[in-house]
């Protein structure tokens, strides 16, 4: 691991290497648990700015996968009633939680302006950036 570095600096590196290198990924993030853990804020992202840098928990894909813990693979957004939409562009998207300690600290959260972007092979690889990114914890 490269030294000086701040996490942050790393996870934004990270948001930016994947929108750049994974085609159908057009907007990559952290959100992340407050100490309340009633609300996520956002953290480094790669992409459009959004309006949504404070999620209750519960709230839209990332607010339910903050209290489920569980990968969350949506095919297609408008099919969504819990959804809070950042973009009219945006038609799929995946979030994956993270685990420090076994605690859901936050997630990565993807965004695609293609239908059912996201199929297995991009759930085993996020779980295993999540495991990578759980270690700057
Ligand atoms: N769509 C997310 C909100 C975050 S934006 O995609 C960046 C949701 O429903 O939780």
């Amino acid at each position: 691991r490269k030294e000086g570095v701040s996490r942050d600096e790393k996870l934004q590196e990270l948001c930016e290497y994947m929108e750049i290198e994974f085609s159908l990924y057009d907007w990559v993030g952290f959100y992340f648990a407050a100490e309340s853990d009633t609300v996520l804020y956002l953290g480094p992202f790669a992409g459009e700015p959004t309006d949504h840098t404070v999620i209750p928990f519960g709230k839209g894909i990332c607010g339910q996968v903050a209290v489920s813990g569980k990968t969350f693979v949506v095919d297609d957004v408008n099919a969504q009633d819990n959804y809070i939409a950042c973009s009219i562009d945006v038609r799929s998207e995946i979030v994956v939680p993270i685990f420090v300690n076994g605690k859901n600290i936050g997630q990565i959260d993807i965004d695609s302006h293609t239908a059912e972007a996201f199929g297995d092979e991009d759930v085993l690889f996020l779980e295993k950036v999540a495991e990578e990114v759980a270690l700057l914890f």
